[in-house]
């Protein structure tokens, strides 16, 4: 499976290609083409280093390419760009394309972290997203809840959770999958995609435990 990771050169898309590399063939997109193979490479070397070999690959271009060539296209990029660059790639994809976002819409403010969709009626990621989609159904939320930090550390065990939302119950398997395919992980669905804004909440909330109570790069295990 190709999975295109849009914002590839980005602390998520490290940690993305660092652990999907392993089983899977990650092409890493950017505006920039150059920075894209060059982040490739660099991570490369790292996966093979950390896992000694690696069954798939990662390799890189640009964001369009990228978006052509996918089998599932995951949109690591941040809230402000949804629109600039959604309106152009999307249009491109492969009809059975699976998007994932991980987009979280939040910003830092006097009190805390806060989520800009309630703070500033703006509307959640998924939301955006969805005005680009050829096939509404091909969107799957995940990923809000892991941090970059952890997720591009090869070293460390992960032991959390991952929320999932989605309409086609085949594309969030397809997407389970590939948290299947990151040791630690469990996808914990919650249901349409129109729940989204719940997974995007829960980042600025993890962020206000982390920044008050001396935490690390919190992550969330339902027990
Ligand atoms: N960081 C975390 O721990 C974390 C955790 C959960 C969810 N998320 C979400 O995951 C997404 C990616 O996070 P991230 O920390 O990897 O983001 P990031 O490093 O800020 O940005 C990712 C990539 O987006 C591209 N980009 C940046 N500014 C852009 C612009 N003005 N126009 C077009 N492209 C631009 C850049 O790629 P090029 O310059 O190469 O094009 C950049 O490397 C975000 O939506 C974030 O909310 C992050």
């Amino acid at each position: 499976m190709r999975v295109g990771i849009i914002g590839g050169t980005g602390g998520m898309g490290k940690g993305f290609a660092l652990r999907w590399s392993h089983d899977n063939d990650v092409i890493i997109g950017s505006r920039d083409a150059t920075r894209a193979a060059e982040s490739a490479a660099n991570y490369t070397d790292l996966a093979k280093k950390a896992f000694g070999s690696i069954n798939g690959s990662i390799t890189g271009n640009d964001n369009l390419t990228v978006a052509s060539d996918s089998d599932v296209l995951v949109l690591s990029i941040p809230y402000e760009n949804i629109d600039s660059i959604c309106s152009v790639i999307l249009p491109e994809i492969k009809d059975s394309c699976v998007v994932v976002s991980p987009i979280v819409p939040m910003t830092k403010t006097d009190v805390g972290f806060e989520c800009v969709s309630i703070k500033d009626n703006k509307p959640f990621s998924y939301q955006l997203v969805l005005q680009h989609m050829k096939d509404r159904s091909k969107l799957v939320s995940a990923f809000h809840v892991i941090s970059e930090k952890k997720l591009a550390n090869l070293s460390l065990t992960l032991d959390y959770d991952i929320f999932v939302c989605g309409d086609d119950m085949e594309s969030v398997y397809t997407v389970n999958g590939l948290i299947d395919n990151i040791e630690g992980l469990r996808a914990i669905y919650l249901g349409p995609v129109e729940l989204s804004y719940l997974a995007e909440m829960s980042t600025p909330l993890l962020l206000n435990a982390m920044i008050r109570n001396k935490m690390k790069n919190p992550g969330i295990k339902i027990v």
